[in-house]
């Protein structure tokens, strides 16, 4: 039997979703699994990292590290850049562009650490070639990341190119839109079985909603982009590709097999008009409802399942009218959807308590810069001390 070959890889993630995205990653089959700050390492061959690319819906990109050694200044990274065999993993025919993360004492501008890695790469072409690839900041063909963590610097093949998050159904956003892995990570941590019914009461652009019908479905996040750098690597495999492509397509159902309820709904016709939209190029309008109705008036279509939704949070509304409103939101969850099991990703930590439930999780999610806390209020019948008395006689 051939065994195949191993590497490590490096999937990051935003802030929160490290968990999930190890449960994502265990299903695919990773091994070797490491939780870290915004990012999960495991052990992989050719088609677990395809696989990645396409499957995982909390990961924003796929990372595997080529070189790691320490810097403290400029000629120590010129001097180790250097030694790196570029010429595997780069042609004089590619592209190429390098993304720096840092965060160092010794390095204070990314651009220039940037910068010094690529003059170590075209001095190293030159020496032994002659000629050098050129640097391209939209396509590259080959991206490179460069991480410096005080004196570490890793240096990594990046396989993804374009964030993750960047599906390709949003092909316009809204007041606010979520990213598209910020969604996915808060329906995984909401644990909805993607059966029973979905609601987004105040759905924007639609990304929970059209990351739900993804799940429901079984559709890949990234099953319809054309471009990955790693389709440039030296060792590409087109018949490995084409054959998990194919195979995520056979595993794809239809929404006549599902029958889940996915619904939203929102006061604004006109972002529903674009929200539809996205639904749309997403391919799965048959799945998705959407209803024009403030959350008020708003009927409650089953008597139980999810209620995900982040409402405004109140960068336009002063921080009385926000505490009115997450008031008049507490009070519409307490008096018609008992039986539902609601999560809020709140980013005004001020009117928090305004909601007047006391909410059963509180998980630290970013949204972009703001710092948040996805809510869980379970409305079941009777006081939440009878459902946590009775949760425990039955487990
Ligand atoms: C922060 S955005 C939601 C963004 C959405 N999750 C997305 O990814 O695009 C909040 C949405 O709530 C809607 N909204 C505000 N007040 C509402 C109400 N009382 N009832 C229903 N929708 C409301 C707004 O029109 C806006 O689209």
């Amino acid at each position: 039997m051939i065994q195949k070959e191993k590497f490590e890889l490096t999937a990051s993630t935003l802030f929160g979703l490290e968990n999930v995205l190890a449960e994502e990653l265990k299903i695919l089959g990773a091994e070797g699994i490491e939780i870290q700050n915004r990012a999960v390492k495991f052990m992989a061959d050719n088609e677990l990292l395809y696989k990645s690319n396409i499957h995982l819906r909390t990961a924003l990109r796929i990372l595997k590290p080529i070189a790691r050694f320490k810097a403290r200044d400029q000629y120590a990274l010129y001097k180790n850049i250097k030694r790196i065999k570029w010429e595997e993993y780069l042609n004089l025919h590619h592209t190429f562009l390098i993304k720096p993360v840092v965060f160092s004492p010794h390095f204070r501008h990314s651009k220039f650490a940037a910068q010094k890695t690529k003059d170590a790469i075209v001095d190293r072409f030159r020496e032994h070639f002659n000629k050098r690839p050129s640097v391209e900041l939209e396509n590259p063909d080959i991206v490179f990341n460069l991480h410096i963590a005080g004196d570490n610097v890793t240096v990594s093949l990046d396989s993804s190119g374009a964030p993750l998050n960047q599906r390709g159904y949003r092909k316009s956003g809204g007041d606010a839109p979520l990213n598209e892995v910020l969604a996915a990570g808060m329906i995984k941590l909401s644990a909805w079985d993607t059966k029973s019914t979905f609601i987004d009461p105040m759905c924007g652009s639609g990304t929970l909603l059209i990351e739900a019908g993804l799940m429901a479905l079984n559709i890949p996040p990234n099953l319809n982009r054309k471009e990955f750098p790693l389709m440039n690597w030296q060792d590409f495999d087109t018949k490995l590709w084409k054959e998990i492509i194919t195979e995520a397509k056979t595993n794809i159902l239809s929404a006549e097999q599902v029958k889940v309820k996915i619904i939203g709904s929102d006061i604004n016709l006109q972002q529903l008009e674009i929200t539809q939209k996205n639904i749309q190029k997403a391919g799965i309008t048959k799945l998705i409802k959407l209803r024009n109705k403030s959350f008020k008036e708003f009927v409650v279509p089953a008597s139980k399942g999810k209620i995900i939704f982040n409402p405004p949070y109140g960068q336009r509304l002063r921080l009385k009218q926000i505490e009115e409103f997450y008031s008049e939101i507490g009070n519409i969850l307490k008096n018609k959807w008992t039986g539902f099991d609601a999560w809020i990703l709140s980013c005004n930590e001020f009117a928090n308590k305004s909601f007047g439930l006391k909410p059963a999780k509180k998980i630290k999610l970013f949204n972009g810069q703001l710092d948040c806390r996805f809510l869980n209020f379970p409305l079941f019948e009777g006081s939440r001390k009878d459902f946590l008395e009775e949760k425990n006689n039955i487990e």
